[in-house]
């Protein structure tokens, strides 16, 4: 079966693109990275890339004068190499409504938090002030709004007394790395699918138990 070609965009360091580079490692994974575009020279992530034998791309937002203009030169990119699902892996950029309509249902993103909870900036600081005792991560479809779209898969991670952002953030992105490869695989098996902005897993089971933070 031919595999899902996947473009990566990134900001930074890169570890659920290595996550994803290492699931794609699999032959049995259902998918592929075409391309890894990242809109900052420095970013991390695209050592990860070159080191995994995968085409980088820097596209420099700063280089060009307005979002339209710079979202043309990604939509380009990822036409060329026949990228068929987005994948959004710390990619600091909004995108406009024109870039996510374009992409509509073949556009994802990762958050480390429990969507719609913590949206935007500094989600893993929030959540510890806000006293919750669960937060965890969120694979969603990406529409417009920031951070908004149908959920794939979350993972809740539990927040423990004498956390910082940092002790958390840590724990969330180890979950992080396994449920974005685990979207992705969904999505390519065609087994993730839209309906009525929810998305409906084919061979759903419910899952293992319920969490208690403190044990109850
Ligand atoms: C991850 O925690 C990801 O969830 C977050 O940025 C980090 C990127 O890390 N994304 C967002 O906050 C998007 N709203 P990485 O570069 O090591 O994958």
């Amino acid at each position: 079966m031919a595999r899902l070609k996947l473009g990566i965009l990134i900001s930074g360091r890169g570890s659920n693109l290595q996550a994803l580079i290492d699931a794609c490692a699999a032959p049995e994974f259902p998918a592929e990275i075409a391309i890894v575009v990242s809109n900052r020279p420095e970013a991390g992530g695209l050592d990860r890339a070159r080191q995994a034998g995968i085409e980088g791309v820097v596209i420099d937002h700063r280089e060009f004068g307005d979002r339209a203009t710079f979202e043309r030169e990604l939509i380009a990119a990822l036409d060329q190499r026949g990228v068929e699902l987005v994948c959004l892996a710390g990619f600091m950029r909004l995108l406009t409504p024109t870039f996510v309509d374009r992409w509509r249902d073949r556009l994802i993103n990762i958050h480390p938090s429990l969507l719609p909870a913590f949206r935007g900036l500094h989600s893993d600081e929030r959540a510890i002030d806000s006293g919750v005792r669960f937060s965890g991560c969120t694979v969603h479809f990406v529409r417009p709004e920031m951070d908004d779209g149908p959920i794939v898969i979350q993972a809740a991670v539990p927040v423990l007394p004498g956390d910082d952002a940092d002790a958390l953030s840590a724990r969330i992105l180890e979950a992080e790395h396994r449920i974005y490869p685990a979207a992705v695989r969904l999505i390519a098996e065609g087994r993730a699918r839209i309906v009525d902005e929810r998305v409906v897993i084919e061979g759903e089971h419910a899952p293992v138990g319920t969490a208690f933070n403190p044990p109850a």
